[in-house]
């Protein structure tokens, strides 16, 4: 069983992103697992240009990057793996540009002239299967405590699932990853972010074990670090308080800020 973890953080292995892959993979190894971790920030990948090479027939599936950056390096890890992570942050409401990037390039692996339903019945180009049916699962890590923010990312995944054919076997949104950054160095008088560590290795275990993420991990893994007091949200639609409530959270954040070094 080879697990392969794509991370798209700018900041690579010290990136909280890179954090919680360290747990799921501690897991997964404990359950004989074989565990990579790829970051793309070390690698060079050039967008799609949308030149066509690819698809004329003399050059079909053929790149004009091929051999001049590490695209396929990935899709070849990709390919070998049995189940791949997509990590990413949230930037600006959406997926890293690094992984976004990246997954453009997979139209050079693809005949975009020749069409097929899908298992969901999506009416679909052809797509390189090895390449592009790999159970997955997206870790998605930000700043922000709404569930909404990472709504993007979580639905293009969905999408992608269905139109690639590729199982999701699991979604791990870690929220107030900043928080966690502060607690992960004070892990061990930290009961939620233990809580949420246990359920990263315990996650990885099942991976490993099922190829699948249950239920009853993913919700303990995606608990909130800190809650809103149930009285905020409906103060705020009333205007009341709003000021105060918006000076504490900025106490909050700077006090994240200067206390996570990354
Ligand atoms: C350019 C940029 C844009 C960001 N946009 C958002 C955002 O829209 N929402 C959010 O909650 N956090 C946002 N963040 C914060 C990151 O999601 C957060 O710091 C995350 O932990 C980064 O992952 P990493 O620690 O693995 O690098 C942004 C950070 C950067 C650098």
């Amino acid at each position: 069983m080879k697990i392969l973890a794509i991370n798209s953080s700018f900041r690579g292995p010290k990136g909280v992103s890179a954090f919680l892959i360290d747990k799921l993979f501690k897991g997964a190894m404990e359950k004989g697992a074989e565990c990579e971790t790829i970051h793309l920030a070390e690698l060079q990948i050039n967008h799609c240009i949308d030149c066509q090479l690819c698809q004329t027939p003399e050059h079909l599936l053929n790149c004009t990057f091929d051999e001049k950056d590490d695209a396929n390096f990935v899709f070849r890890k990709m390919r070998e793996a049995d189940l791949i992570i997509f990590a990413t942050p949230v930037y600006v409401l959406g997926m890293s540009s690094l992984l976004k990037t990246l997954l453009e390039r997979s139209y050079s692996t693809a005949k975009v002239g020749e069409f097929h339903f899908t298992k969901s019945r999506m009416f679909f180009h052809h797509v390189d299967q090895a390449l592009m049916q790999k159970p997955f699962v997206p870790l998605v890590v930000y700043d922000n405590l709404e569930t909404k923010m990472p709504k993007n990312i979580v639905s293009y995944f969905k999408t992608y699932s269905k139109f690639a054919d590729a199982e999701l076997v699991g979604t791990l949104i870690r929220k107030s990853a900043g928080m966690l950054g502060v607690a992960a160095s004070q892990a061990s008088n930290h009961a939620i972010a233990d809580s949420i560590f246990q359920a990263y290795v315990q996650a990885g275990r099942e991976l490993a074990i099922q190829k699948k993420i249950s239920k009853p991990t993913e919700k303990k893994a995606n608990q909130p670090i800190i809650r809103l007091p149930f009285f905020v949200k409906p103060m705020l639609k009333l205007g009341i308080g709003k000021d105060q409530i918006e000076k504490g959270h900025a106490r909050m954040m700077r006090s994240v800020m200067k206390r996570n070094q990354y």
